[in-house]
């Protein structure tokens, strides 16, 4: 048997929107177990799409090996089953980072420009994580300025994300693929330094098919355009094969 095999999962340490986390009996580990569960707008839009959950859990770790072939640190250990991935136990940065390639999203109408206005050049941004506050968008001078990271940690999470997006946006091109944007969440491990963590998913990226312009990610969910199931599947077919 597998020393993987062998762990048991305990207690469960975190339940979120579309994961749960669940101790091991190694304290550097832990589980994620994701959901079909599906919340937009902060909370307020709540509902299932079927098949969810395994397929984000399999996609998210098909696009962590790959950037681990590539330098990328992440928190990846081993996919124990359909929904179910052992991770590397980490204290969550409390900060969203997103990477646009593209104008969309909270982007656009907060600017006012029209949704898949190419940009001039990647732009980063951060929020803070805190529903209770709607996770606010904050700069660097915020993060350091609060203690949320420091300088150092913020040029790695920067540039991190930086190379991530270039990996993605080239692979997902392959497959038929535009990556509009993306949500990142770093970790930082006990013995020092940060890895990727959180998921890459249909959830937490904007994917729209590269021929077409058809949205095939959460947005369907969120502004209620039918075929949720279907882009979902569609994804896992083109990145994994399978749908
Ligand atoms: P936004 O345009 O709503 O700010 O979203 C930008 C990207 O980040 C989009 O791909 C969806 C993702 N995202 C999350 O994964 N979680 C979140 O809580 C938010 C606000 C965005």
């Amino acid at each position: 048997m597998s020393v993987t095999a062998a762990l048991t999962r305990g207690a469960m340490l975190y339940e979120g929107k579309a994961k749960m986390v669940f101790a091991t009996d190694n304290p550097e580990l832990c589980v994620v177990l994701y959901k079909d569960d599906a919340t937009a707008l902060n909370g307020l839009k709540k509902g299932r799409i079927a098949g969810k959950g395994a397929i984000n859990n399999r996609v998210t770790n098909h696009l962590m090996r790959l950037l681990e072939s590539r330098g990328i640190p992440t928190h990846l250990v081993d996919e124990l089953g359909d929904r179910e991935t052992l991770v590397k136990r980490v204290t969550i940065i409390p900060l969203e980072v997103i990477a646009r390639n593209i104008a969309a999203g909270s982007l656009a109408k907060r600017l006012g420009i029209p949704e898949g206005v190419p940009m001039k050049r990647t732009v980063v941004e951060y929020c803070y994580k805190d529903d209770a506050l709607g996770d606010p968008m904050v700069n660097e001078s915020h993060i350091i300025a609060m203690g949320w990271s420091d300088e150092a940690e913020l040029e790695s999470i920067s540039s991190l994300s930086l190379k991530i997006n270039e990996i993605l946006k080239d692979y997902l091109s392959g497959a038929g693929l535009t990556l509009v944007d993306f949500k990142l969440e770093f970790g930082r491990l006990p013995g020092g330094g940060i890895v990727l963590a959180d998921e890459i998913s249909p959830d937490t990226c904007r994917l729209w098919d590269a021929k077409t312009g058809e949205r095939l990610d959460k947005d369907r969910f969120r502004r209620d355009l039918g075929g949720v199931e279907e882009a979902y599947a569609e994804i896992s077919a083109r990145l994994l094969g399978v749908s």
